[in-house]
């Protein structure tokens, strides 16, 4: 085990090695995919998975942020995990309320800024509580930004932003020909976020997944092969390697 963990370590240090430190995403978008089949595929239950799951991303918060990465936007839970099985959309759940619980403090202590982005409403009131009292405790925390996404869909949202806008329209407080992508952009729940400049997705899906639909426009996707609860610090790495080694031209031509 000692071995390993000295190979693995010397990986790091050779891949952290290629990485242009003045390059890096300052935000980095992920879905984190594959927790189910992972423990799937070990005869286990689907939670091992999730539990599992939450140790990772614990470990890529902390590889983001000494990277020099300034955000990070998990995606958590979708609007369409509502249809899972209620005993894993309970466990779900469950376990934000006690993985916060657990680990509010040590975020804050790591100047780390927690955000919770989606419809929170339909959630028990115990849960609703923890992530209010969360994002109050840290709102000022300048380090770090970690955007949970919770209940969050992309259409969803882009509908809330036409619906503010008709309203306010309507209403005589702006005029049709004021909507821009300026005031599109001051209505998403994302409002005053960067664009991520790279989003990952594991488990080999290829597919955005109702994920940051407006926000994505631009950013370059990296998919890695691996279940999230095996994604590491090495496959993080070599995710920003590949962002690296991108052409980034908006369209444009060089
Ligand atoms: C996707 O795998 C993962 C999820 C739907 C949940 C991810 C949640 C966590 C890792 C917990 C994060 C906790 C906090 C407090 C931020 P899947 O279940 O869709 O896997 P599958 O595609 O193999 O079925």
């Amino acid at each position: 085990m000692r071995l390993k963990n000295i190979s693995t370590n010397n990986m790091n240090i050779k891949l952290s090695n290629e990485i242009d430190k003045q390059r890096i995403p300052e935000h980095i978008a992920i879905i984190m995919d594959g927790n189910g089949r992972w423990a799937t595929k070990k005869g286990l239950p689907r939670s091992f998975g999730h539990n599992k799951g939450v140790s990772v991303l614990k470990e890529i918060i902390k590889v983001s942020k000494n990277l020099g990465c300034k955000v990070l936007t998990v995606y958590a839970f979708s609007t369409e995990n509502w249809s899972r099985p209620s005993e894993e959309v309970d466990f779900l759940l469950n376990l934000f309320e006690k993985v916060l619980k657990k680990e509010i403090d040590e975020i804050h202590k790591e100047l780390i800024k927690i955000k919770f982005i989606g419809d929170l409403s339909p959630f028990p009131k115990t849960l609703k509580s923890i992530l209010n009292s969360s994002e109050a405790l840290t709102q000022n925390n300048k380090n770090f930004t970690l955007n949970v996404c919770v209940n969050y869909g992309g259409r969803q949202e882009i509908v809330k932003v036409a619906k503010e806008i008709a309203l306010k329209s309507f209403s005589g407080e702006i005029k049709p020909s004021e909507v821009d992508e300026e005031l599109f952009n001051s209505e998403l729940l994302t409002q005053g976020i960067k664009d991520p400049e790279l989003l990952i997705r594991t488990s080999g899906e290829k597919r955005i997944s109702n994920f940051l639909l407006w926000q994505l426009a631009y950013s370059e996707i990296y998919i890695s092969e691996v279940f999230w609860p095996d994604f590491d610090e090495f496959e993080f790495l070599k995710a920003i390697i590949d962002y690296q080694s991108r052409n980034r031209r908006f369209g444009g031509i060089e």
